[in-house]
């Protein structure tokens, strides 16, 4: 893949601590397989985000093997998108150092992800913890991305990143390029099928609340069948029947429907109908990416040549931004 002078630049990353889910596919990567014709595309699996907190090294590697085959499977093209693995381009963590350096204490202790993981793995606050962001903001500056698809969630980092993109800028003009979050549809947001109140997240302690994308069939459609509704049996959007109204969501989005239409067809049916009917569309929406990823994860060979492709293609771009930072800053060059 060559970039485009024409387009502009989009990155986003998936960290591999742990297994994806319906709401990583619906809310992120299935949007992304749609802008690789337009935007020059560079998508990373985060492997050094990930021992921000501690992770088995068997499963982090077999993890990060299966996000990039997921990335695959869903629709990423290696020919026309860039995909690599984040700690094989060492320019992250170089400009992560550097952009530390330019970051402040106060900034970094605002972040509410922190304070949230800090709370959750209390025995384990380390220092990289507290630094993400400034790793989150060498990866995006030194592609000068244009834009960052991220959920909401990661929208106070993607401000971060401007800020400190701002700061090196007025020191050192025309260094990075402003990043924009680039936030996908509205209703893309999908929540957990036992309590709908809040995002279906793959650290749930209850497997029912989260849909994985190798999940076999048999247990999508169990979890459906127990997903969380009420008792009025009537199949609308509404604001005191949160279950439904993701279930709704989540079909319509199976179906390529509106969820006008999706209330339309349920109209007059009950939730026992309905629910199976979501498993259903899961399921199959769901297969070609379960299939394809186990066939990718047998073909390490086809896996090993994309991500070493991606990793070249990626460094050739990062260094030339390392090279630029380290003129302005003052470094000898090599
Ligand atoms: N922090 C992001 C998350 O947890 C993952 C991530 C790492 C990322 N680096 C990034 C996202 C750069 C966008 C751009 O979801």
């Amino acid at each position: 893949m060559i970039m485009d002078k024409e387009k502009k630049t989009m990155l986003s990353c998936v960290q591999p601590s742990g297994k994806l889910t319906l709401g990583n596919y619906l809310g992120a990567m299935r949007n992304w397989v749609g802008l690789q014709d337009d935007y020059n595309c560079i998508f990373s699996v985060a492997n050094e985000h990930a021992i921000t907190v501690r992770q088995v090294p068997a499963e982090l590697r077999r993890n990060t093997l299966e996000v990039l085959a997921q990335y695959i499977a869903c629709g990423l093209d290696p020919q026309k998108t860039i995909l690599f693995i984040q700690s094989h381009v060492a320019a992250h963590a170089e400009l992560a150092w550097i952009l530390n350096c330019y970051t402040m204490f106060g900034e970094l202790s605002r972040m509410t992800q922190f304070k949230d993981k800090s709370a959750r793995h209390a025995d384990n606050v380390n220092a990289g913890l507290f630094t993400y962001p400034t790793l989150m903001a060498a990866d995006i500056l030194l592609y000068q991305a244009d834009y960052v698809p991220v959920g909401i969630d990661q929208v106070q980092h993607v401000e971060l990143t401007r800020n400190i993109a701002q700061r090196f800028n007025n020191l050192f003009p025309n260094t990075f390029t402003m990043p924009e979050a680039y936030l996908g549809k509205v209703g893309a947001k999908v929540m957990s099928l036992q309590d709908p109140a809040k995002k279906m997240s793959k650290s749930d302690d209850n497997t029912n609340s989260f849909i994985l994308l190798l999940d076999k069939p048999e247990d999508i459609m169990r979890k459906f069948k127990r997903a969380v509704t009420d008792s009025d049996n009537r199949i609308v959007r509404a604001e005191d029947k949160p279950g439904v109204s993701n279930l709704i969501g989540i079909y319509a989005l199976a179906t390529n429907q509106t969820p006008e239409q999706v209330e339309a067809e349920f109209e007059g049916k009950g939730y026992g109908d309905f629910k199976t009917a979501c498993g259903e569309a899961v399921v199959e929406m769901l297969r070609p990416i379960r299939e394809g990823t186990e066939d990718l994860l047998k073909n390490k060979d086809y896996l090993e040549q994309v991500y070493k492709e991606g990793a070249q293609q990626a460094a050739y771009l990062a260094r030339k931004t390392m090279d630029k930072v380290h003129r302005k800053i003052g470094f000898v060059a090599k």
